[in-house]
């Protein structure tokens, strides 16, 4: 397998690394990065365990190959906290009882970060689209969709609005 130098950009720090033409960006971000809070789920496109965002987009990173990450910007749930704070999603889907063995919640944290940054007031219906490819054997997901309408503002009352800090600090 023939290998190659990459370039990108990984929670905000330039990596150049040596990567196989087939190296997959699940396994270059846990393996080679150590950023294991990505999901290693179904390894084939079906469970959406292993969601991150590429230039602001969800990507499942099981099916992406890095040598088609250059120049590109990545973001892993690890960019969700910043300085120990967690993100208003991480908070929300805490508060909301969102989590429940956890394995999920990266991929799903990721996949709604990537809808409010394109839709910061969502309805039900968009918010399910969203994580629609994104799987839970736990919760039966009416807590995962309540925790994104939590952290947009759009729950129930009392409810904090997303915050542009809080936004800013997944960046
Ligand atoms: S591990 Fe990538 S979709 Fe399941
Ligand atoms: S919380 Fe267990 S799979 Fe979703």
């Amino acid at each position: 397998m023939g290998k190659r130098l990459v370039s990108l950009v990984v929670n905000g720090r330039l990596r150049e690394e040596a990567v196989g033409d087939a190296t997959l960006l699940l396994d270059f971000l846990r393996e080679q990065l150590g950023l294991t809070g990505t999901k290693r789920g179904c390894d084939g496109g079906e469970c959406g365990a292993c969601t991150v965002l590429v230039d602001d987009a969800p990507r499942l990173a099981c099916l992406t190959l890095v040598a088609r990450c250059e120049g590109a910007r990545v973001e892993t749930i690890e960019s969700q906290s910043a300085g120990g704070r967690m993100s208003a999603l991480q908070a929300a889907f805490h508060e909301k009882l969102g989590t429940q063995c956890g394995f999920c919640t990266p991929g799903m944290i990721m996949a709604a970060e990537a809808l409010l940054r394109g839709d910061p007031a969502p309805d039900e219906v968009a918010i399910r689209e969203a994580l629609g490819g994104n799987l839970c054997r736990c919760t039966g997901y009416v807590k995962i969709i309540e925790a994104v309408q939590a952290a947009a503002g759009v729950g129930t009352p009392g409810d904090a609005p997303r915050r542009a800090d809080a936004t800013q600090a997944t960046r």
